[in-house]
């Protein structure tokens, strides 16, 4: 049963943006051009996540697997990264929204990894949101590599393996301690999640949307948040209604 009578906190808001390619095969464009309108949703997105109050951003960019794809999209896709970052860098410092990312970096192109570190050392400041772009992200892989960080430790006799708990592998996964999200949405009509923050997203709430990703507006992100609010969030515990019983 949903719950109206107040609203849920949100902070931290996911999005796994999908849909770009079919949004430009159904227009009989290339998929790329898909991929560009993409980085125009991107930039409604966040000026609609400032408006509701959303302190973070998390935004799937792209994926460990999407390597798998035709190496002309893949070199598209970070040259319209490369592009948004030198276009953005202004506005966001303007906005006060911190760029970050997570994710693999080494295997982003020098040219992108270099602007890529400009904005973030230039935004580093910003209070108003925290954008984060999950580029060449798996959580499977984040998974591992805090397993390994921790097994490192244990190795070298620093921790005791009793000692590890979900507080020490939360802060094993990330150096900076980040919220979970509380919603998570995916774009395109599709329901999974796709290797997006598997950890983190184990209380999220889930909102999937029916339009593709560059047909997604400031309406349907306060739409998404506006059902959010509407959801219970009991985290295993009772709903507050019902706690009296
Ligand atoms: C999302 O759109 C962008 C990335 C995954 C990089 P897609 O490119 O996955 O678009 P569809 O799912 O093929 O339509
Ligand atoms: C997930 O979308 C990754 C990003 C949005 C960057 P995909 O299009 O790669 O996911 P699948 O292949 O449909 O699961
Ligand atoms: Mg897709």
């Amino acid at each position: 049963m949903k719950d109206t009578s107040s609203k849920n906190s949100i902070q931290h808001v996911g999005i796994i943006m999908d849909g770009n390619g079919r949004w430009a095969q159904q227009r009989g464009m290339p998929r790329w051009k898909g991929h560009e309108a993409g980085a125009r949703a991107v930039r409604r997105a966040t000026e609609e996540a400032c408006r509701q109050g959303v302190s973070m951003l998390t935004l799937f960019a792209f994926s460990n697997e999407n390597w798998k794809r035709p190496a002309q999209e893949v070199h598209i896709l970070f040259t319209l990264l490369h592009r948004y970052l030198r276009e953005e860098r202004k506005e966001l410092i303007e906005k006060g929204i911190r760029l970050s990312t997570l994710g693999r970096r080494d295997r982003i192109p020098a040219r992108v990894l270099e602007d890529l570190q400009m904005t973030e050392e230039a935004t580093r400041t910003g209070t108003r949101l925290h954008l984060r772009l999950a580029l060449d992200y798996g959580a499977r892989q984040e998974i591992v590599m805090a397993a390994r960080a921790l097994a490192r430790r244990v190795v070298a006799g620093d921790l005791h393996p009793e000692e590890i708990d979900e507080v020490r592998f939360a802060a094993a996964l990330v150096p900076d301690p980040v919220p979970d999200p509380d919603l998570i949405i995916r774009t395109a009509g599709e329901q999974r999640l796709s290797n997006f923050l598997l950890w983190q997203s184990a209380y999220s709430e889930l909102y999937f949307c029916p339009k593709p990703w560059p047909d997604f507006e400031e309406a349907d992100l306060a739409c998404a948040i506006a059902d959010y609010h509407s959801r219970t969030r009991k985290f295993g515990d009772l709903p507050r209604a019902a706690v009296s019983i």
